[in-house]
C-alpha cells in the first residue's frame, strides 16, 4: 500500500516517527513535508497530501498538524477526498467502515504517539462495508460534482 504522509511543524516530530514506523512495516511512504521544526503552514501540506489521493497515485493519506483540525479542514477541500479526524481506534474503524474515509487526520498535540499509530494502524487495516453506506458516500461525492 502507497501512503502520503504530510504535516506542519507542530506534527512534524510524529510525521518522522509514523513515517520509520509505516516504512519498517512495509508500507510506501511518499513524504510530502514539512521538513523541519520551523513554523509554517498546514494548509500547504493537507493540501499536497490530499492531491496525491485525489489523482490516485497513493490509496491513503495521513496528515497531522497541532489539533488535526487544520490539516482534516484543508484536505477535505480536496475533490475525491474524504479525511477524517480520528482521536481513537474506534473512529478510525467506523471512518473505514462507513464513510470509505481515504485521509486520516490526527492531532500531535492531542493524542500520545504510541496512540496516533495504533490508531493509524486500525485505519489502514479496516476496509470499507459497502452496502448502504455506499449510497451515502455517493451522496458526498455529489457535492463534490457541484465544485467543477
Ligand atoms: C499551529 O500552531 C497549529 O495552529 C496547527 O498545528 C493546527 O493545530 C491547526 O489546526
Amino acid at each position: 500500500m502507497k501512503i502520503a504522509i504530510g504535516s506542519d511543524h507542530a506534527g512534524f516530530e510524529y510525521k518522522e516517527a509514523i513515517k520509520n514506523h509505516l516504512t519498517s512495516k512495509g508500507y510506501e511512504v511518499l513524504d510530502k513535508g514539512t521538513f523541519s521544526k520551523e513554523s509554517t503552514d498546514y494548509p500547504i501540506y493537507a493540501k499536497a497530501v490530499a492531491e496525491e489521493v485525489s489523482s490516485g497515485n497513493v490509496d491513503k493519506g495521513i496528515v497531522i498538524c497541532g489539533t488535526g483540525i487544520g490539516v482534516s479542514i484543508t484536505a477535505n477541500k480536496v475533490p475525491g477526498v474524504r479525511a477524517a479526524l480520528c482521536t481513537n481506534e474506534f473512529m478510525a474503524r467506523l471512518a473505514r467502515q462507513h464513510n470509505d474515509a481515504n485521509v486520516i487526520a490526527v492531532g500531535a498535540r492531542v493524542i500520545g504517539l504510541e496512540h496516533a499509530i495504533a490508531i493509524i494502524e486500525t485505519f489502514l487495516n479496516t476496509s470499507f462495508e459497502g452496502g448502504r453506506h455506499e449510497r451515502r458516500v455517493h451522496l458526498i461525492e455529489e457535492i463534490d460534482n457541484l465544485k467543477c
